[in-house]
This record gives C-alpha cells, structure tokens and sequence, in this order.
C-alpha cells in the first residue's frame, strides 16, 4: 500500500496504488468498463489491447492512481499524469467508475482525494480532456471547479489548486481538503500526444 491515508467508505475504500505491484489492478478495471465507458474514457473505442499497453504505460511513466476498492478489487479510479518536460505542460488527470458504483459519490471522492495528492506533489493546476457529450464528466469536473471550452468534439479544461478562491463544496464523507478554482482555458494536446503514442503515430514516450 502506498504511504497515504486510506479513505474508509461505507462500502469500499479509496487509496493510491503502489506504482508497480497494484497496476494490474488498474488494467483489470480499465478491461471491465463497457464499451461506452471506454469510449468516454478514451475519446473512442479502444480494444483491450490497448487498454493493457495503457495500464502498463501508467505502471512505468510515473503516473500516480488512485483507486476505489471494494472487496480488493478496483472498481474506480482517478489517474494523475506527470506533466510533459515542455514549458507550460500541465498534469493530466482522467476518470472511471465502473457502472454499478456510479452516481454514488466515488468519482467526487476520487476527484478530491486527486487534488489532495497533486497539491502535495506541487502541481498548481490540472488539465482535464472529455467528450463534448459526456454530462457525467463534464458535471463531475464543473463541482471541482473546471471552466470548460469545447472544441474539436471535446470539453478542455484546467483546475486551478492555488489555495485562495475556494469555492464551497456539498458536505462529504471524506476529510480530504479541496481548493479549486476557475480555470484558465488553453487547449492542450498533451494527452491526445500520449494516447497517440501508444498507437505509434507519435514519437516514442
Ligand atoms: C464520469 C464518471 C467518472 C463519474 O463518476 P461517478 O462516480 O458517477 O460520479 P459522482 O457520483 O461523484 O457524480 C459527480 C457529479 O456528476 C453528476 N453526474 C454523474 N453522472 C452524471 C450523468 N450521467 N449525467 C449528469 N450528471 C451526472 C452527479 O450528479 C454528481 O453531481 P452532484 O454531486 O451535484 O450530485 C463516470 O460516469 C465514468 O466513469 N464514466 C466513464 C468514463 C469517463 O467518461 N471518464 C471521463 C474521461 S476523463
């Protein structure tokens, strides 16, 4: 287990993975998710294949996850990517919640235990990339302050962690402290670079 504070919910649990051991649990989430998850998730279908080079890749490039267990097994997760060594990159972070757990609060719990983390990390903000289309993500990020724009068939934001302007949240179970602010809009390729790396039409990672 990693070095944080494990969250007790009333029916799992939420924690960050040890970076090598625990990915396996990350790719066995990632293969439960149906195929409109994974099309949400990844900006378009993507085959099981894939979705192991994905979780390998998150295993060895520094990506920090957070996980929702319940009975040991993952059932949602929020991932923090390092930022790209180019000026002005951002840390990207992604979503999923398999979907009998939906609509209960782990998202928004994952999302602050997130933001907790990439404070401690020092990360002044976050970038988030979605579907133009999915309300679910698009209302999750907004309750955390994303501003965001759409363009290209998606909604790109950023969530601001300086500590000041912190917007009142609706009361949790979680004692993770949350500052979130308005976004600075600023299209952002950096994942879409990834994903494409992982195909290889892009350079090597
Ligand atoms: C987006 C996702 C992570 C949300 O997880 P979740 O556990 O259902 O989120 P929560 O229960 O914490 O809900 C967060 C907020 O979003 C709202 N919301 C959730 N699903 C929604 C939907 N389908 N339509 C509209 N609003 C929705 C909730 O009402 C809640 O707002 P509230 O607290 O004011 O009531 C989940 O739907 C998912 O995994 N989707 C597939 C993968 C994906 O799209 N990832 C995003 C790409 S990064």
């Amino acid at each position: 287990m990693s070095h944080d504070t494990a969250v007790t919910l009333a029916r799992g649990t939420v924690r960050t993975l040890s970076q090598q051991e625990e990915l396996p649990l990350l790719r066995d989430h990632l293969l439960r998710l149906d195929r409109a998850s994974r099309h949400d998730r990844f900006h378009g279908y993507m085959d099981d294949s894939f979705i192991e080079r994905y979780a390998e890749k998150c295993a060895n490039d520094g990506t920090t996850i957070i996980g929702y267990f319940e009975d040991g097994v993952v059932r949602g997760a929020a991932e923090l990517h390092p930022p790209e060594h180019s000026a002005g990159s951002q840390p990207e972070i992604a979503f999923s919640v398999e979907t009998p757990v939906r609509r209960k609060g782990v998202g928004s719990i994952l999302f602050k235990k997130l933001i907790a983390e990439a404070r401690a990390k020092g990360y002044r903000s976050l970038r988030i990339t979605t579907g133009a289309q999915n309300e679910a993500m698009r209302a999750l990020a907004s309750k955390f302050g994303a501003h965001l724009t759409f363009g290209h068939g998606e909604s790109t934001g950023s969530i601001d962690l300086a500590p000041q302007r912190q917007p009142e949240l609706a009361p949790s179970a979680v004692a993770t402290t949350l500052d979130a602010a308005r976004a600075i809009v600023n299209f952002n390729r950096a994942y879409w670079r990834m994903l494409l790396r992982m195909y290889g039409w892009g350079r090597t990672a």
